[in-house]
């Protein structure tokens, strides 16, 4: 699916979502835009929720990409939220966020964090020895907060490098292998102000190949049998994170949120059931793979630049500032001629962002139709980890969104202003 579930070619033969022509969008609001599908998100949302039933419970990850339209739309469908700061739970307690179902995680939480994490009613994922301290100074005496506790299982999933996690050589989780979850549990369970509630494990994020999860369960299952016979615990919760892949080339298969849910939660009853472990409840925390395939980048092209025989730049009027994902990872996308994505392509171009920044390309070699300055380019699969993770690098205002849905479209987000740049600057 590389494509939001409402995409279509119109009438004119522009692209289309949420039946909204997207060349007229970009003339309208401006580019760069990014525009995102609410149809795709209640879809890939509510797979979730329908695949783990009683199960268990969905978190998203809001660090995949947060706004308040978008967060009332994820826990109408009945999701949790994992967040990763007090920001982003600022942000979710502001857009009104059911507070009862909110995960705060993070490798090096502040006070503020766990001052903000423990007021909200949130449960704590510590992942890491220092946090036991902070615990300790912010939960009131006679007071107990839920607490799980975030595990390596020293899986090293088919992923980029720097998006996989759960290795022992990581900075996130106690590691199982060497003894460190063990400690931590046996600490967490002697510490007056805490409940532990569960175990949490993240292996990684686009991720294809399903057996990791299956491998990180078998550890984690073998962890459980080592608490249970010696320190009697027993886990309510048993988180196996987020991770799963989306396309963002038409050449990726992923496999579907029903079945990333169905071959972890096998995974989990039958290594339960082998091990005559009680079944604790499941939590999975996808962002990527709600987010990333509703969301489309609109650009506007600028200047085209030759260099005969090498290559031909095409330029458009965003780039690493939106979307780091290229520069950061590696990351592959597509690109279509929005008003003509069935165009016939004419040779290979690169497309290039404007910032001053050599490395600011967004697509190395991409087959593409004639292109002129002022065409509108759509890249698929952008809902998830652009604007996330966007900047004002350069000084440039961050993009506008929209949601769409049945011919309209919804600012979430305005464009930024200038003055918005310089908003927090002291003169
Ligand atoms: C702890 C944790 N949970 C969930 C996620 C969400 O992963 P994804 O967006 O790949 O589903 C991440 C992403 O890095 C994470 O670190």
């Amino acid at each position: 699916m590389l494509f939001p579930v409402t995409y279509r070619v119109n009438a004119a033969g522009h692209m289309e979502v949420g039946g909204c022509d997207l060349v007229a969008l970009a003339r309208e609001h401006g580019t760069p835009l990014y525009v995102y599908d609410e149809a795709t998100v209640r879809q890939r949302a509510s797979e979730y929720v329908a695949a783990m039933g009683s199960a268990g419970q969905v978190l998203y990850s809001a660090k995949a990409f947060a706004s308040p339209q978008f967060l009332r739309l994820v826990a109408e469908e009945g999701l949790g939220l994992d967040v990763v700061s007090a920001g982003e739970l600022h942000l979710a307690l502001k857009s009104g966020f059911p507070q009862g179902r909110i995960h705060f995680l993070g490798n090096n939480k502040s006070r503020e964090d766990v001052e903000a994490a423990y007021r909200a009613g949130a449960t704590i994922v510590i992942d890491g020895e220092y946090e036991f301290e902070l615990l300790g100074e912010v939960v009131p005496e006679g007071k107990r907060t839920p607490v799980m506790l975030r595990l390596s299982p020293g899986v090293k999933p088919d992923t980029h490098d720097h998006i996989s996690t759960g290795q022992l050589d990581s900075k996130f989780g106690f590691s199982i292998e060497s003894g460190a979850a063990r400690r931590a549990v046996e600490k967490a369970l002697n510490h007056p102000r805490l409940d532990l509630i569960g175990l949490h494990s993240h292996i990684g994020s686009q991720i294809f190949a399903l057996g990791a999860y299956e491998r990180a369960m078998e550890i984690m299952l073998d962890l459980l049998v080592q608490l249970r016979d010696e320190l009697g615990f027993e886990p309510h919760k048993l988180g196996a994170g987020g991770g799963l892949g989306i396309a963002y080339t038409r050449n990726d298969d992923p496999p579907t949120p029903r079945h990333f849910v169905e071959v972890v939660h096998h995974a989990l009853l039958a290594g339960c059931l082998q091990r005559e472990l009680k079944i604790p409840q499941l939590v999975v925390e996808p962002g990527r793979s709600i987010a990333g395939p509703a969301g489309m980048a609109l650009y506007t092209v600028g200047s085209i630049k030759d260099i005969p025989g090498v290559r031909r730049y095409v330029a458009v009027d965003g780039g690493m500032g939106d979307n780091i994902r290229p520069k950061l990872y590696g990351a592959r996308y597509e690109a279509y001629l929005a008003s003509g994505p069935d165009r016939a392509p004419d040779g290979k171009v690169t497309i290039a962002g404007k910032y001053c920044e050599s490395t600011d390309i967004l697509i190395t070699d991409i087959e593409m139709p004639p292109l002129k300055p002022g065409d509108v380019i759509a890249v698929p699969a952008a809902g998830a980890y652009c604007l996330a993770m966007a900047s004002n690098y350069n000084g440039m205002p961050r993009p506008e969104v929209l949601m769409l849905k049945d011919s309209e479209a919804r600012v979430m987000r305005r464009r930024e202003t200038l003055d918005d740049l310089v908003a927090a600057e002291v003169f």
